[in-house]
C-alpha cells in the first residue's frame, strides 16, 4: 500500500493545526493585554495630571498591544521598544512580557540576554525614586519603594524566560523527531525501490535464461522436423523431444511465475534450482536435439565444496553458451569444460556455424544474454569473458570463486 499520501496529509494537517494554534495564542495574548491595558489606563486616567498625559498614556498602551501582532516577525526590536515603554506606562508590561517569551522561545541566547537586560533595567527604573524618567501615569509613583512589587516583577521575568526556553526546547525536540521520521520514511522508500528493481532484474534474468534455452531447443527441433526426409521413427522421436521440451518450458515458466507472485518480502527460491550436477543432463538435452557437444569435467572429488549459488551460476553460463551456439553457430561442434582450481572455471567453445542458413529461420535474440551473465558472475564475486579467439572460436568462460 502506498502510505505517502497519508503521511503528507498528516504533515499538512499538523502544520495547519500548528498555525491555527499560533493564531489563537496571538488573539488570546492580545485580548489579555488589551483588557489589562484598559483597566490600568482607565484607573490611571482618573488621576492623570494633564490631558497630554491622558493621550500619551492611551496611545502608548494601544501601541504596545498592537505591537504584539508583529512580535513573531521582529521579536527583539519590539521587545526592546516595549521594555522602554514599560517605564512610561504600566499598560506595556504584559505585551513586553509576552514579547520576552517570544524572544526566549524563538531567538538565540544573546538577543535574549540583551532583551532581558533591557526589561530588568526598565523594572529597576520603575522602582527607583532617583531616576527622573518622564512618566505619563501617576500610578508609577506609588510603585516606588514597594519591595514586593520589584521582587514580583523580577520573578515574572524569570518565569516568562523559563517558559519561553521550555517552549523552544519542545519545538526543537518535535522538529528533530519529525526530521528523523522524514529521513526514516525516505530511506524506507529507497530500500523498497531498490528491492523492487533488484527483484525485477532477477526475474528478467531468470526468464531470459530459462525460457530462451528451452524455447530455442523447441525451435531447433521444429526446424529439423520441418525439413526431415527420414522415416517415421525419427520424426516421432523429434516430435517426442519437442513435447518434452515444451512441457519443461511450461514447468520452468510456472517456477518463474511463482517468483513473480511471491510476496514482496519473501526471498523465495527460484524452483527448480539447477546445480553443477545437472550439467551432464543439460549437455545430453542438447545432444538429443542434434547438437555435437562434448563435456569435459575435472571436478576431482570436490564438487560438493562448490557453494550452491556458484554452481547455479556456472550452470547458467553453460546453458546460455549452448543456447548461443545453437542460435549463432548452427552445426558447429561445441566443447564444454568445467574444472576446479583457485575457483570454479567453466568454458564453452565453438567454431563458426556450418549448418545451411535455410535449415530453419534464425532464432530471435535480444542481445542481453551475455550482459546478464556478466552481471550474474559479478554478483557471486567472479568474472566472465567472451569473444572470438585467435583460432576463430567463440569462447565463453567464467571464473567463479568458491568462497564469498
Ligand atoms: N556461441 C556463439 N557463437 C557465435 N557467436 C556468438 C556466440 N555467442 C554469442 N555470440 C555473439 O554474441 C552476441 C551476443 O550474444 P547474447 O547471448 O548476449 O545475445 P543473443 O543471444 O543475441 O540474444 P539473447 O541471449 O538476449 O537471447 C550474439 O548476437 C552473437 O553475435
Ligand atoms: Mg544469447
Amino acid at each position: 500500500m502506498n502510505t505517502r499520501p497519508v503521511a503528507t496529509f498528516a504533515r499538512t494537517s499538523a502544520r495547519v493545526l500548528g498555525r491555527a494554534r499560533g493564531r489563537i495564542a496571538d488573539a488570546a495574548w492580545f485580548g489579555v493585554s488589551v483588557l489589562i491595558a484598559v483597566g490600568l489606563v482607565g484607573s490611571q486616567l482618573r488621576s492623570a495630571t494633564s490631558s497630554l498625559a491622558e493621550v500619551a498614556d492611551t496611545a502608548a498602551a494601544a501601541a504596545a498591544c498592537l505591537a504584539l501582532w508583529w512580535r513573531r516577525r521582529w521579536p527583539v526590536p519590539i521587545a526592546v521598544v516595549l521594555g522602554v515603554l514599560t517605564c512610561l506606562t504600566p499598560a506595556a508590561q504584559v505585551p513586553a512580557l509576552v514579547c520576552l517569551g517570544t524572544v526566549a522561545s524563538r531567538r538565540p541566547v544573546r538577543p535574549l540576554i540583551a532583551v532581558a537586560l533591557v526589561l530588568v533595567a526598565a523594572t529597576v527604573t520603575r522602582y527607583v525614586d532617583e531616576l527622573s524618567v518622564p512618566r505619563f501615569t501617576l500610578k508609577i509613583s506609588s510603585e516606588r519603594g514597594d519591595g514586593n512589587g520589584a521582587v514580583n516583577s523580577a520573578l515574572l521575568l524569570v518565569i516568562v524566560i523559563a517558559w519561553g526556553l521550555y517552549i523552544r526546547a519542545r519545538r526543537q525536540l518535535v522538529a528533530s523527531l519529525r526530521e528523523r521520521a522524514d529521513k526514516a520514511e525516505a530511506e524506507q522508500r529507497l530500500r523498497i525501490e531498490q528491492a523492487r528493481s533488484g527483484e525485477r532484474a532477477r526475474i528478467a534474468r531468470e526468464m531470459h535464461d530459462v525460457l530462451a534455452h528451452r524455447i530455442s531447443l523447441i525451435s531447433l527441433q521444429a526446424g529439423a522436423l520441418q525439413v526431415s526426409r527420414r522415416q517415421d521413427d525419427a520424426v516421432a522421436e523429434s516430435a517426442a523431444l519437442i513435447r518434452t521440451s515444451a512441457h519443461q518450458a511450461l514447468e520452468d515458466l510456472r517456477g518463474v511465475i511463482g517468483v513473480l507472485r511471491a510476496g514482496e518480502n519473501e526471498t523465495s527460491p527460484l524452483v527448480p534450482q539447477p546445480t553443477l550436477a545437472d550439467l551432464r543432463r543439460l549437455v545430453e538435452e542438447s545432444v538429443r536435439a542434434g547438437m555435437a557437444v562434448s563435456l569435459h569435467e575435472d571436478p576431482g572429488d570436490a564438487y560438493g565444496d562448490v557453494p550452491a549459488h556458484v554452481g547455479r551460476t556456472a550452470y547458467r553460463v553453460v546453458q546460455e553458451g549452448l543456447t548461443n551456439a545453437r542460435k549463432h553457430a548452427p552445426g558447429a561442434a561445441v566443447t564444454v569444460r568445467a574444472s576446479l582450481g583457485t575457483g570454479l572455471d567453466v568454458e564453452v567453445r565453438n567454431p563458426r556455424g556450418t549448418a545451411r542458413a535455410d535449415l530453419a529461420s534464425p532464432i530471435p535474440g535480444a542481445g542481453q544474454g551475455l550482459v546478464g551473465l556478466s552481471e550474474r558472475a559479478r554478483l557471486v564475486g567472479g568474472r566472465l569473458e567472451y569473444g572470438w579467439t585467435a583460432k576463430d572460436e567463440f569462447r565463453l568462460a567464467a571464473w567463479l570463486p568458491l568462497r564469498e
